[in-house]
């Protein structure tokens, strides 16, 4: 097959069911099949089972340095950010790491309960106060999760909405845009130092004083770290929760009597949260990585120099993770997913996400119980172009 044969990766529209079908055919028959990214044209290899999904998180073998060389493939422009944390393997991984994880800690982040739970009753107040059909994408799904970071890091109020904008343009696919994504970078990086400098002079509760003044021994962050650090937060920690809630209403449009139990029942809204970190990708795919020797995945092999994307629409589907698996079922028993990734860079901001998450949905059946989302999935309006699964609009009622 020549490099213009190839399937194009993303495949088309966020269609779950048509995509179901898809990665069971590839996980049973063509489990590491070569595709052509959409941005770049580069080639890159899907790993679609969960045990080399697995595999090539955790495997040395498999880089995600080695993606900053500008000749290879990317899906995404903000890939090739040198020195993120995300970017960088073990042993500098290792030390950013364990420098965030002493700022970003569980109980930080669960001091935060009242307030993060303020916030999600503010939004619905307001969205209440203006009736329905409300956007929910506008009303809440965004602002909820960025108000929250912004909080968290110490943003203040009246910069959520910029720090929104910069972001849609750095997560953007789309290469016509990249002097737009540049300058995004840019003024984002600049809006960040100045946030430093100030925490500096000024001292305040929030995340960028913790990571300012974050230890392990006698190591510290850099001033060039720091500004990485609190831009890929403010970046990661919005988007991704944003749009998982977003992409969680249409499955339980989708299968609206485990709304229903989650009413009657909220004591299993935590299951039900891991249960929706399995059931909905929350991106096209995973970092990529590059395989930087020889090896092989399910058999497959997989030269030196390759590019490998692991598909999270697929890997929590592998029957491995658990029967039956197109279906979603908020009793279900915790399953070995990958919706947080694995291995070193498994996602430093999951206690944030699981608590923004467990508040938001908890709220939304507490004050919308008849929420329904307005329209059928065909006029579901996705974004085009971005890594994320985003939805454009998602017009609900109650
Ligand atoms: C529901 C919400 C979220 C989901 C589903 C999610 C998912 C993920 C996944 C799958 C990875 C690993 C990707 C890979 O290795 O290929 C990851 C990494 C990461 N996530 Fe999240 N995430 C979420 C929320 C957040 C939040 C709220 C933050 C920050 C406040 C955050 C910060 C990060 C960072 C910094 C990394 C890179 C970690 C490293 O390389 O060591 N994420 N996330």
């Amino acid at each position: 097959m020549t490099a213009e044969e190839l399937p194009v990766f993303p495949f088309g529209l966020p269609n779950e069911l048509e995509h179901h079908q898809k990665y069971e055919d590839l996980r049973s028959h063509c489990p590491v099949p070569k595709v052509r990214l959409a941005r770049g044209g580069g080639e890159a290899l899907l790993v679609t089972r969960h045990h080399d999904a697995r595999r090539i998180f955790s495997d040395p073998v498999f880089s995600r340095q080695a993606i900053l060389d500008p000749d290879v493939p990317s899906l995404l422009a903000g890939s090739k950010i040198p020195d993120l944390l995300q970017n960088v393997d073990p042993p500098v991984h290792t030390r950013l790491r364990k420098l965030v994880v002493a700022a970003f800690t569980t109980g930080a982040v669960s001091r935060l309960r009242p307030r993060i739970q303020a916030i999600a009753d503010e939004l619905i107040d307001e969205m209440l106060a203006e009736g329905a059909p409300a956007d929910f994408i506008s009303r809440f799904g965004t602002p909820y999760p960025a108000r929250v970071i912004c909080m968290l890091l110490g943003v203040p109020r009246e910069a959520v909405d910029q720090v929104v904008e910069w972001m849609f343009h750095i997560l953007s696919l789309d290469e016509t845009n990249e002097a737009v994504t540049a300058k995004a970078f840019e003024d984002l990086a600049a809006y960040c130092a100045g946030l430093i400098t100030e925490r500096r002079r000024q001292p305040e509760d929030d995340l960028i004083t913790r990571l300012i003044h974050a230890r392990d021994d006698q190591d510290r962050l850099s001033e060039d770290e720091l500004l990485r650090l609190v831009w890929l937060l403010l970046g990661a920690g919005f988007e991704t929760t944003a749009n998982m809630i977003a992409n969680c209403l249409v499955t339980f449009g989708h299968f609206p009597d485990q709304w229903q139990l989650l009413l009657e029942r909220p004591d299993l809204i935590p299951g039900a949260i891991d249960e929706i970190l399995r059931y909905v990708p929350i991106a096209h795919a995973g970092f990529e990585r590059m395989a930087t020797a020889d090896t092989e995945l399910s058999g497959v092999p997989v030269p030196a120099g390759s590019v490998v994307l692991p598909v999270l629409g697929s890997i929590n589907f592998d029957s491995v993770v658990c029967q039956d698996p197109t279906r979603f079922d908020v009793t279900r028993a915790h399953t070995p997913h990958l919706g947080f990734g694995f291995g070193p860079h498994r996602c430093v901001g999951s206690p944030l996400a699981l608590l923004e998450l467990e508040i938001g949905l908890a709220t939304l059946l507490r004050r919308l119980p008849g929420l329904r989302i307005a329209v059928p999935d065909t006029e579901l309006e996705w974004k085009q172009g971005v890594a994320v699964r985003a939805m454009v609009r998602l017009p609900i009622i109650w």
